[in-house]
């Protein structure tokens, strides 16, 4: 006897979260076929992307928990579902990078592929309205997402500590981690906890010996091959992690 999908709480672009039947402290996410980029304005239904990314995630969130790093994640039952802990979010998008790329490089001038050691921690404020704006330390404790500059802090030593140990992960998939984004959520207690997905929709991957782009990328500039590659992420993890997916 498995856990019981609930109500429809919210439907966003590549997740549906559902109540859990009797566990109101936990929410049921259901990864979608659905592909988004431009904050919503580019859209496609791909079809097998959402039990890829929930076995890519799933794995992810599993070795972090062996690693010592606690997220949201409980179980992942049915081909394109995860139960998590039920958090209340905290609308920042915590953006680490190894390489510049994407929106640093069109914004700062900086050439694609530079190497940025220390790893750069950026906030972007999570909302679609605004375009999910980048924002400062002060902005962030402004809107009120973290109660004072020591979570802030928190909030930065936990994405550059995941970073240290993602690089690991999908170093030895022969993978390239140039950036990625997390968010973070609060639970009972009050604790900042690891929240939401990581995937190929929410990091730059590229091939180390090809330099291949082999996430979200390959949608956002019509690459093509799009759930090939996914498809090869989770190929890649069958040979490296196989003990640790769902
Ligand atoms: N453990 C959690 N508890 C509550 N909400 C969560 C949790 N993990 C992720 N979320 C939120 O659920 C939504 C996931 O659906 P998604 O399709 O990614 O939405 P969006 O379009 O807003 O990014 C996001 O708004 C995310 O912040
Ligand atoms: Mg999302």
């Amino acid at each position: 006897m498995g856990y019981q999908k609930g109500n429809l709480i919210y439907e966003g672009k590549a997740k549906r979260l559902f109540e859990v039947a009797g566990y109101p402290e936990l929410v049921w996410q259901e990864f979608k076929d659905s592909m988004t980029a431009f904050n919503g304005a580019k859209k496609a239904e791909l079809n097998d992307k959402g039990p890829l990314n929930r076995n890519i995630c799933t794995t992810i969130f599993k070795y972090l928990k062996k690693k010592g790093i606690k997220s949201h994640w409980i179980q992942s039952p049915g081909t394109r579902d995860m139960i998590t802990e039920k958090l209340k979010m905290i609308p920042l998008e915590v953006v680490v990078r190894n390489k510049a790329a994407g929106s640093l490089v069109k914004r700062l001038g900086i050439a694609e592929k530079k190497d940025l050691v220390p790893p750069l921690v950026e906030f972007f404020y999570k909302n679609d309205a605004l375009g999910d704006p980048f924002i400062n330390d002060e902005q962030a404790l402004m809107l009120n997402t973290a109660k004072d500059l020591n979570e802030i802090q928190k909030l930065k030593s936990a994405a550059v500590r995941i970073n240290a140990e993602l690089k690991v992960f999908f170093g030895e998939m022969g993978l390239d981690l140039v950036d990625f984004k997390l968010e973070f959520g609060r639970n009972s207690n009050g604790e900042l906890i690891l929240a939401d997905e990581i995937s190929p929709d929410s990091c730059r991957l590229w091939d180390f010996k090809t330099g291949e782009v082999k996430d979200k990328d390959r949608f956002r500039k019509d690459l093509g091959n799009v759930i090939e590659s996914y498809r090869d992420i989770e190929n890649r993890i069958r040979t490296h992690w196989k003990e640790l997916l769902p």
